[in-house]
């Protein structure tokens, strides 16, 4: 059947509108704050995302530095990556953990050895425990690959795709004790196109992942560093 005119310039702009993401909030500039926040990152996988925050700490539009990357998985990628960049790591493997209380222990204690302020979980695949979370009150943040509050917990890629939304994303959130589900720092929405799988859709989640945590980051400090001041 042909199409009329009217017809083909509105498939032309839905093709176009799939082809973007949007941001969310729009006036998320990286804004500016001092003395530099020092970060730790919690990873357990590729850390494409803790590689993208040390990019944007390299092109200044994070005034941040990376005191310590915490792995659990001796495996993961992210420890090449600390390597490649000569940032200080530390393994602490659950599996040698006898609970997940004494893990949690480990993993504080390093963060506050390392003068941490602000907790990164960038792929981190553990439930942080209560002690963590009220130790690090607002200053402990999660990315997670949907727009929350939809498809909280594992595999929310493809939850997302088994529901067939036609829009998805990414989320950095304050951590709280239920999983998922803190205060919204950030969002991005992905559309999901009629051919995506899911690595394709992974990959347009993830692209817009390494723009929104450093933002979230940079949201973040400042807010730490208001607050500090107004304290003085
Ligand atoms: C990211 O897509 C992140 O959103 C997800 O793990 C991936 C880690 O990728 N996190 C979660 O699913 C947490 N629930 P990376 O190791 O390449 O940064």
């Amino acid at each position: 059947m042909k199409q009329d005119n009217k017809e083909y310039m509105k498939y032309n702009l839905s093709y176009d509108l799939n082809e973007q993401s949007l941001i969310s909030p729009l006036d998320s500039i990286s804004p500016l704050f001092e003395p530099k926040i020092r970060l730790g990152i919690l990873a357990s996988g590729n850390g494409s995302n803790f590689e993208y925050i040390i990019k944007s700490i390299q092109t200044k539009q994070l005034y941040a530095e990376i005191s310590i990357l915490i792995v659990n998985n001796p495996n993961c990628l992210a420890i090449k990556k600390a390597i490649k960049y000569k940032i200080p790591y530390v393994i602490i493997n659950h599996r040698d953990c006898k609970s997940r209380f004494e893990h949690d222990m480990l993993v504080m204690k390093k963060l506050e050895d390392f003068s941490v302020e602000l907790v990164v979980m960038a792929g981190w695949m553990r439930i942080v425990g209560e002690e963590i979370i009220n130790k690090f009150e607002n200053r402990l943040i999660n990315i997670h690959p949907s727009l929350l509050p939809s498809f909280k917990g594992v595999d929310a890629i493809q939850q997302a795709i088994d529901k067939r939304v036609t829009i998805t994303g990414c989320t950095v959130h304050y951590v709280q004790k239920e999983v998922d589900s803190g205060l919204i720092i950030i969002q991005a929405a992905v559309p999901i196109n009629e051919n995506d799988n899911k690595e394709t859709l992974k990959k347009r989640i993830q692209n817009m992942e390494h723009i929104i945590l450093p933002l979230a980051i940079a949201k973040v400090a400042k807010n730490l560093r208001t607050k500090f001041k107004d304290n003085k």
